[in-house]
């Protein structure tokens, strides 16, 4: 089976690591990174030139597309493929919307009674203004369009929402902004892998968005994720499947936008019960990296019946372990990073059990006999460890950090902290 994958990041190393645990799968990854040419061929087209990568799938007609990022979702990458016959895993361009935009995701979630914060859009400056003036705080401030996780400003008082009108203005993220609610809880990511008919759920699991512990300092795609999620009890994720997940998955295809692929439900689990914060059209960064050496099922079945509709022969197989997932930065991200930072100790880490390391910001240099790693991007590796329990994979995943240097390395020390001293307020 020739599968073709978009993207270069660590989510699609950990995609590809476990595509390529189908002995007949060959994996041609576009541009692919270092890591992923160790698994195929990569060929460097951007993730948004699609026109481009459906002139690429002309030539080698891969028997599967998978599209990684939000982008050429957006862009309806999906829709030029399957116009030419190819079957994809992922999203239709419309259906992407619900990503793409945060006012359409909004929108659609009033329209279908998903439970989610309250909220206002403005298409300029002073009529927000005016609304800010008269609001109680603390409140949200978001950008529409995508803006690569800084679109979303949360403000205390009037001053600071004035300063974030300007920042979202200034992000090229559209011209419509939102003003939502402020939610209290505890965030969880949901994913469920959809036909449009039939819905598999996978394992919850927790992101870490902001760089340093304790969530604290500024927002980052991710720096780290547990899996399952304590959090989401079995009741809870019936809550969430029959209110939230299936009336979405219903209410896109009876608008005409079928939704087939992944669809990420990114939760805030208040007092109230689960809120929707957003929608994502793709598996998440790093979240994906702590699911994928759980699942026991060859993905690249589960991928083809998605594509072709037939997802309702499929049964997803789990292992009962715990992941915990340690993302490696560069020093300076989520800001400005350095790059060219010689990175050691991968292997050795490699070889520890019940390890793996996923491979993002990494560039290779042939020195001499050595091919050496170098650090080339803000996130550079998600290190996961696997164990009974939670504790025990947390223990894993930080040994295994624990032989990977390099100049100026950060990474969070508290991942999964929370699911071990849970705050029961929010567990229903
Ligand atoms: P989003 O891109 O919508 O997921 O927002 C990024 C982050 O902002 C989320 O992961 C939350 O931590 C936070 N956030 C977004 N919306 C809200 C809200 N209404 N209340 C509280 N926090 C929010
Ligand atoms: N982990 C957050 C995201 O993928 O959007």
């Amino acid at each position: 089976m020739k599968i073709l994958l978009i993207g270069s990041g660590g989510r699609e190393h950990a995609l590809a690591w476990h595509l390529k645990k189908n002995p007949q799968v060959k994996l041609i990854s576009a541009p692919g990174s270092p890591a992923l040419a160790a698994l195929g061929e990569t060929v460097q087209i951007a993730p948004d030139n699609i026109s481009a990568l459906t002139i690429l799938a002309r030539q080698r007609k891969p028997d599967l597309t998978v599209i990684g990022p939000e982008v050429p979702l957006v862009l309806g990458l999906t829709d030029l493929l399957r116009s030419e016959g190819f079957l994809v895993f992922g999203p239709s361009g419309r259906a992407a919307q619900i990503e793409g935009s945060k006012v359409f995701a909004k929108d659609f979630m009033v329209r279908h009674n998903l439970p989610t914060a309250s909220y206002a859009v403005f298409y300029d400056f002073e009529e927000a203004k005016q609304y800010l003036e008269a609001a109680s705080y603390p409140l949200v401030l978001k950008a529409d369009g995508l803006a690569q996780g800084k679109g979303v400003i949360i403000c205390g008082k009037l001053e600071a929402a004035l300063k974030a009108i300007c920042t979202l203005s200034g992000l090229g993220a559209g011209k419509r902004m939102l003003v939502e609610e402020y939610l209290a809880g505890e965030e969880s990511s949901f994913f469920v892998i959809t036909d449009g008919k039939t819905v598999l759920p996978l394992p919850s699991a927790q992101d870490h968005k902001t760089i340093y512990d304790n969530d604290c300092g500024p927002n980052t795609g991710g720096m780290g994720a547990y899996c399952p999620a304590p959090l989401i009890s079995p009741h809870l994720k019936n809550t969430i499947m029959e209110t939230i997940i299936k009336p979405a998955v219903t209410g896109l295809a009876t608008e005409g936008t079928p939704f087939s692929g992944l669809l990420y439900a990114g939760l805030m689990v208040t007092l109230n019960g689960p809120k929707l914060l957003e929608f994502n059209a793709r598996f998440g960064d790093p979240e994906t990296q702590a699911l994928m050496p759980l699942l026991k099922s060859d993905l690249a079945e589960v991928f083809l019946a998605t594509a072709e509709g037939r997802l309702e022969d499929i049964k997803l197989e789990w292992s009962d372990q715990s992941a915990a997932t340690v993302v490696m930065s560069a020093e300076g991200y989520p800001g400005a990073y350095r790059k060219g930072d010689l990175i050691t100790g991968i292997d050795k880490a490699r070889e520890r059990p019940n390890v793996e390391v996923f491979e993002a910001g990494v560039e290779y240099r042939q020195e001499g006999r050595s091919l050496n790693r170098y650090t080339n991007g803000g996130r550079v590796l998600a290190v996961t460890g696997l164990g009974d329990n939670l504790q025990k994979a947390v223990d894993t995943a930080y040994e295994a950090v624990s032989d990977i240097k390099w100049a100026g390395a950060h990474y969070r020390r508290d991942i999964g902290s929370k699911a071990l001293h849970q705050n029961l307020l929010y567990s229903p």
